[in-house]
């Protein structure tokens, strides 16, 4: 599989995390949703979204991609594009905060969750959307067959060395 379709795939997936979440919106503002879903939702923006999607595009797309002598439009786009990197962390942040207080039973941090969800589920169609669109394809154009061969193959060792890190967070964490 191409670099490209391997990261297509992934946004699928996130993209259809944030439709069932945006469906599911009004329910969970109208019955508080428990903190267990709330930490689901956030393992999965953590780890798969940030830390194995994200982290992709970064350390290894990106970082590749700004070697070389892309369009002034594409170097703009790809300055956003890891500004927006940024803020995602940020909402998530926010939204591990929240969900620490609610856990901690400070009823009034719902509203918190509830205002990130509603950023989130606006936030990645449209940065899925400029990447998919604007970046991804034109990107991929500046690398032979070799070069994305070889990106193939550092995806594959990336996505490796999330789960063990994740899981080896899990163990410090449960023992400390
Ligand atoms: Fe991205
Ligand atoms: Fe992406």
């Amino acid at each position: 599989m191409s670099p490209l379709d391997l990261l297509m795939q992934e946004h699928n997936l996130i993209a259809k995390l944030t439709t069932i979440i945006k469906k599911k919106l009004p329910t969970i503002k109208e019955k508080k949703a428990n903190a267990c879903l709330i930490q689901k939702l956030i393992d999965f923006f953590v780890t798969y979204g940030d830390k194995t999607h994200h982290g992709k595009e970064e350390d290894i797309l990106f970082r590749e991609v700004g070697q070389k002598d892309l369009s002034d439009e594409l170097r703009t786009i790809l300055a956003e594009l890891l500004e927006e990197h940024v803020q995602a962390r940020e909402k998530l942040k926010k939204l591990e905060e929240a969900n620490t207080e609610y856990s901690n039973g400070d009823e009034l941090a719902y509203e918190k969750i509830i205002r990130v969800l509603e950023d989130l589920v606006i936030f990645y169609p449209e940065h899925i959307n400029k990447e998919n669109n604007h970046f991804f394809k034109q990107a991929m154009e500046y690398f032979s067959d070799l070069e994305l061969e070889t990106m193939t193959k550092e995806f594959a060792e990336f996505d490796r060395s999330v789960i063990h890190e994740k899981y080896k967070a899990v163990v410090s964490a449960i023992g400390s």
